[in-house]
């Protein structure tokens, strides 16, 4: 059955080849006057990217000024040194050069300059929403998190070690620029990690306890199914453009809530449990969900056993005959099979991570902070469940 649905997806794409000499005009059309680079390490810096940029800018006669070194799991740090920065130079547009980590930076930024009075960190402790967000686009380098269509943005608090995420439309970007070139230079670790983040976000959203549409499940499998073939492709020759560029666009798509429409809400239990991973021990986004997603769904398959046998057919094509629960059993060992075909582990030892029994309290205990009352949708996990999922990724699956 289909719920009621609202979608909302602004974001205008600039697509393809040498798109980035446009980022001036555009930068221009939507109002900037005095814009913040953001960027992370080097990448940009190497691939001559960031030159292109500021002189795409020039040309338009519009300020800029620039900060870099925002690292994988982004930090408040570097938010609050954003938000000095631009308030001492009256920044009123923010332009992230990078993936996940540097829109994300840009986006909290954003805020923070918005309403200036208040402590960014209250959104992603969730003790208030925004009320206000300073323009941000992007200029997207790694296909992955999905922040430059999604209403996403996720900080690690560095202090505490909480990487907590806040949502909202205010942030969605208003371009972004995605030429697929410049994610050739990734190594295969940030491609395949990025190609499991995409797919994560479509099956967050398609593992649901209530509510699915024929379209957005016809919409989800095929993403999914581009973005296997693709990953496959990629592991064996970085340089195709052409499988580039089907990842980069399913991406986006993945994220911009196009592959949840009807359903309610997504289940995004996988995400909340490897944000805690991420915030205690800085793994990679997307390998840190491969490792975790196996002893998720094994946890979980019997109480969304329809959605697990349809995933296994449609999706994987396991054609095998059998009971509902062999199906099932059958396609989460596909996923593992297709994730070690791509080098992502499957475990925290693949992951190389080992966290102690009192580690994975904690973990449970913030992910059931940072839930606010969501558990899942799949299956509602307890404070245990997500402790034996945890230990089962520790451990060996049962
Ligand atoms: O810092 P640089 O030098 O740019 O290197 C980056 C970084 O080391 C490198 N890289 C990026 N583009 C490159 C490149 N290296 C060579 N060539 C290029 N073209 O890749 C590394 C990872 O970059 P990052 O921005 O961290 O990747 P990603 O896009 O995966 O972002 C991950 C972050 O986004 C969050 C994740 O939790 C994580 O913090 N997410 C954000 C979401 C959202 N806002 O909607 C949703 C996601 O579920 C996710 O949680
Ligand atoms: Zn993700």
């Amino acid at each position: 059955m289909a719920n009621n649905f609202e979608f909302y997806a602004p974001t205008r794409v600039i697509f393809g080849k040498g798109t980035e000499g446009r980022v001036g005009a555009l930068a221009k059309e939507y109002g900037a006057k005095n814009i913040l680079i953001v960027y992370g390490g080097k990448s940009a810096v190497r691939s001559g990217l960031l030159e292109l940029v500021k002189k795409a800018l020039e040309e338009e006669g519009l300020r800029h000024l620039e900060l870099g070194g925002v690292v994988p799991n982004p930090r408040l740090d570097k938010v609050y040194e954003g938000i000095a920065l631009g308030k001492r130079e009256k920044v009123d547009f923010l332009l992230a050069v990078g993936g996940g980590s540097a829109i994300d930076t840009a986006k909290a930024i954003a805020y923070g300059l918005a309403e200036p009075e208040k402590d960014v960190w209250d959104l992603f402790a969730h003790t208030r929403t925004a009320q206000n967000c300073l323009p941000v686009a992007s200029i997207l380098t790694i296909a992955a998190a999905g922040s430059e269509t999604s209403k996403g943005c996720v900080i690690t608090n560095e202090r505490t070690g909480e990487k907590r995420a806040y949502d909202d439309n205010l942030a969605r970007p208003r371009f972004a620029v995605m030429n697929p070139e410049y994610t050739k230079t990734l190594p295969d670790y940030q491609t395949e990690s990025g190609c499991v983040d995409i797919m994560m976000h479509t099956m967050e959203r398609y593992f649901t306890g209530g509510g699915n549409m024929e379209l957005t499940d016809a919409i989800a499998e095929g993403l999914l199914r581009t973005v296997m073939k693709n990953a496959r492709i990629l592991h064996q020759d970085p340089a195709n453009y052409e499988a580039r560029a089907e990842i980069m666009w399913a991406g986006s798509l993945a994220h911009n809530d196009l592959t949840g429409c009807g359903n309610d809400g997504g289940d995004f239990m996988s995400h909340k449990l490897e944000h805690e991973m991420g915030g205690m021990f800085n793994v990679t986004h997307g390998a840190g969900l491969a490792a975790v997603w196996p002893s998720w769904a094994r946890h979980v398959y019997k109480n969304a056993l329809p959605r697990f046998v349809r995933y296994a057919r449609n999706v994987l094509g396991v054609a095998a005959e059998g009971s509902d629960e062999e199906i099932a059993l059958l396609g989460i060992q596909e996923m593992e099979s297709f994730y070690h075909s791509v080098g992502m582990p499957v475990n925290f030892s693949e992951l190389g991570i080992r966290p102690t029994d009192a580690q994975i309290e904690e973990m449970a205990q913030r992910c059931l902070a940072a839930c606010g009352g969501h558990t899942g949708s799949a299956k509602r996990l307890s404070p245990e469940d997500m402790i034996a999922v945890y230990k089962a990724a520790r451990d060996g699956s049962v």
